[in-house]
């Protein structure tokens, strides 16, 4: 039975609409504020109607933390244990049970299921949620689900639910569905613009703000936008200590509370947890609580107008994480969460001309921003070998971006010249791992290296690693940042330095880096004297043991301790200072093809090797490489990525050898995009071809059936 709180959201009285819309329709659209209670209610009304009876009821998020929380709130409404009756499950991380009726997965988390399961059986509902948001994988889940609910036997529903959105548009695209809105209970909020606006100090204007609100306003919750973790921990810092240096009777309690993805758990359920009498809350979040989240309690929001955002760009492969403007719907969006619950007040960092004037109407989706690579391996792998020129997307993410993704995958030996599936990419996208981390353990397995490639793949997955967003030769130097001097140890040094000495360069790095933690059995002071992250490296530990247990399970994959001379090879390397990387650094090699890079002397830098060649110089975070003679660097490196800010930097190289190189060139020079994008799509045509004459035989074979006497 629902509670009294649960029968008091905006959702709730819509409970028999929502069912006799759904259940009359195969796609339905439910739109309502933030807040009203579509992602904890939704499912469970579909299974007080008795959904789960036909399969589970699945939710998915863009994030996998709202997954965490939200699948913990709706087993305390239901009074369950999460992974009982409710679940989720996330990359690297599964709580269900045969038990389990409603399921709260990341959206990439359900289109990796339809790899193995492509009419998704296990499931009667699916509810894509936030949908409003656009993400990557939520965009290509509208484009497969519409084909699976067509033409899957078992009757599959699906739902979308969303904060506001192009109602029209997205009817339109899934055949003129229904469209519910639900009102919301939205309390007056009052806009207060800024005289002038804050691009460049607009953390430092949002921390005045905040202050100011907290000593002149009356009692309510503070919500504070910004635009990353390391900017949050340092506005709580600086409020932290402005708050303490006021006197004692000036202001009620403060407590002051982060909150961003990477945050563990039990943290952000402070978030949830009401705060004790008479003390106000101020939340420093990131774009988290603009929709995801929901902060009960807030009252006066600060929004200074931006947010971090990825953008990629095919041409060059060149990506850019930076500080952007907000759209008009997302501004509003966040004035809106100041009105839950009475009135409330927004602060904006920025002119009303500017509001009206400039800033962006709408946020660009996902898809048009960012790597195709992913996703279209995704879509190759599908039983129907998708044409990814042709999808059906509800936004089409241009051809360049597709002939980009399409070149990388076919470097990497994903697909054929004709742009088809090879064995090697359906094990590619088997792995959770992006394309070429997938790629470089295969080619790992193969070169018996397969354990070491483990551990870098699973470092390469961590956010930081360093602590405080330093480099390695930084840390080395005993430059905290900003001036300010932190020493290591000697011992912590010592280490440090020997490791830096190999000349290997990042990813060499960080598997030393692992190793020399996995001696000092895990030990987190281990990592505060090395100044690496205890967070990050736990991660890393956690995703190497996931990606360890399904390799071992995959039969795909061959997984071999490592070779026995490999202590001989050690004190090679100390010696040497190669030695035993050489099979993991071939098989980075071939794993990051489409990501090689070639030393330009003359210009002490060097040159992607990819169809617009850029010039870029080694990231000042890079750890050293090896210099000859003459002082010259590896003539290749591979790279992670190529981020763009003042300059164009490789970020995370690793340094090749010319020989090994040599051998994969042709594959790079022998690129036919035509070929790889359109030789496929009469093919394609065919096979639709002979899939309808087949269902019509069908057909006809059930109409005569029927005619004949049983
Ligand atoms: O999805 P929507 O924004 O429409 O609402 P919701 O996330 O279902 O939230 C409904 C109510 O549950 C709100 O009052 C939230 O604050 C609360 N909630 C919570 O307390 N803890 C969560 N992890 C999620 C929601
Ligand atoms: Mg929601």
């Amino acid at each position: 039975m629902p509670s009294s709180a649960q029968q008091a959201l905006p959702i709730r009285p819509y409970k028999a609409t929502i069912l006799e819309t759904v259940a009359h329709n195969d796609f339905t659209i439910i739109i309502g504020e933030t807040g009203s209670g579509k992602t904890t209610q939704v499912a469970q009304m579909l299974d007080e109607a008795g959904y789960a009876k036909e399969g589970r009821i699945a939710v998915t998020q863009p994030r996998r933390v709202a997954a965490l929380s939200v699948a913990r709130r709706v087993a305390e409404e239901m009074d369950t244990d999460v992974g009982a009756d409710v679940g989720y499950s996330v990359r690297f991380e599964e709580r269900t049970s045969s038990r389990t009726r409603i399921v709260y997965l990341t959206d990439g988390t359900l289109l990796r299921e339809m790899l193995d399961a492509p009419e998704l059986e296990a499931y009667s509902v699916i509810v894509l949620d936030e949908a409003h948001e656009r993400s990557l994988n939520t965009d290509v889940l509208f484009g497969v689900l519409k084909g699976v609910v067509r033409d899957r036997k078992k009757p599959l529903k699906l739902i979308l639910t969303s904060a506001t959105l192009d109602a029209e548009k997205f009817s339109a695209y899934f055949f003129g569905c229904p469209v519910l809105h639900i009102p919301g209970r939205q309390y007056e909020v009052q806009i207060v613009f800024s005289e002038e606006n804050h691009e460049k100090n607009y953390a430092a204007a949002a921390v005045d703000a905040a202050l100011d609100m907290h000593l002149h306003q009356p009692p309510g919750d503070i919500l504070v936008f910004l635009t990353g973790q390391a900017e949050i921990d340092r506005a709580v810092k600086q409020l932290t200590e402005a708050v303490a240096s006021l006197p004692e009777d000036a202001c009620s309690d403060l407590l002051i509370l982060p909150l961003y993805a990477a945050m563990p758990l039990e943290l952000q359920a402070r978030v949830f947890s009401a705060p004790p009498e008479g003390c106000r809350r101020l939340i420093v979040a990131t774009n988290i609580a603009e929709t995801s989240i929901t902060v009960d309690g807030v009252v006066y929001v600060v929004d200074p107008g931006v947010v971090k955002q990825k953008t990629y760009n095919p041409a060059t492969g060149m990506e850019t994480l930076s500080v952007t403007a907000i759209s008009r719907v997302q501004a509003t969006q966040r004035a809106g969460r100041a009105g839950r619950t009475r009135d409330g007040r927004c602060y904006r960092l920025y002119t009303q001309k500017y509001f009206e004037r400039d800033m962006p109407p709408e946020t660009l989706p996902e898809i048009q921003r960012t790597s195709m690579l992913t996703a279209v391996l995704f879509l190759k792998s599908l039983p129907l070998d998708i044409d990814v020129l042709a999808f059906d997307y509800l936004d089409h993410p241009g051809k360049s971006a597709l002939e980009d993704a399409l070149r990388q995958l076919y470097i990497l030996g994903g697909i054929d010249r004709d742009g088809h599936i090879t064995d090697l990419g359906r094990r590619m996208a088997a792995l959770p791992v992006e394309p070429s981390v997938a790629r470089t353990l295969i080619a790992a397995a193969e070169l018996h290296c397969l354990p070491d490639a483990l551990t870098v793949a699973a470092m390469l997955s961590a956010e930081t690693i360093f602590s405080g967003n330093r480099g390695p030769q930084q840390i080395l130097r005993g430059d905290g940042g900003k001036g300010v001097q932190d020493k290591l140890q000697e011992g912590a040094r010592a280490a440090l330095a020997q490791m830096l000495k190999e000349g290997q360069g990042d990813h060499i790095l960080l598997l030393r880096l692992y190793q020399g933690w996995e001696r000092n059995n895990f030990s987190a002071k281990w990592c505060r004297d090395m100044r690496l992250d205890t967070r990050g490296m736990s991660f890393a530990r956690e995703v190497r043991r996931q990606l360890t247990d399904l390799v071992k399970r995959a039969d795909f994959l061959p997984y071999r301790e490592l070779a026995p001379d490999r202590k001989s090879s050690k004190r090679k390397r100390d010696t040497e200072g190669k030695g035993d990387t050489d099979a993991l650094r071939r098989a980075l090699l071939i794993g990051f093809a489409n990501h090689l890079a070639r030393r330009m002397a003359q210009h002490n830098g060097y040159k992607t090797l990819n169809e617009h060649s850029a010039l870029a110089q080694l990231h000042p975070s890079t750890a050293p490489l090896h210099a000859d003679d003459y002082g010259l660097t590896s003539e290749y490196v591979i790279y992670t990525s190529l981020v763009a800010t003042a300059r164009i930097f490789l970020s995370k190289v690793c340094p090749v050898d010319s020989e090994w190189v040599q051998r994969i060139l042709p594959r790079l020079w022998d690129v036919d995009v035509k070929r790889l994008s359109g030789g496929h799509t009469t093919e394609l045509a065919v096979e639709r071809a002979e899939h309808a004459a087949d269902a019509a035989a069908g057909a006809v074979r059930q109409a005569v059936s029927a005619l004949l006497p049983r």
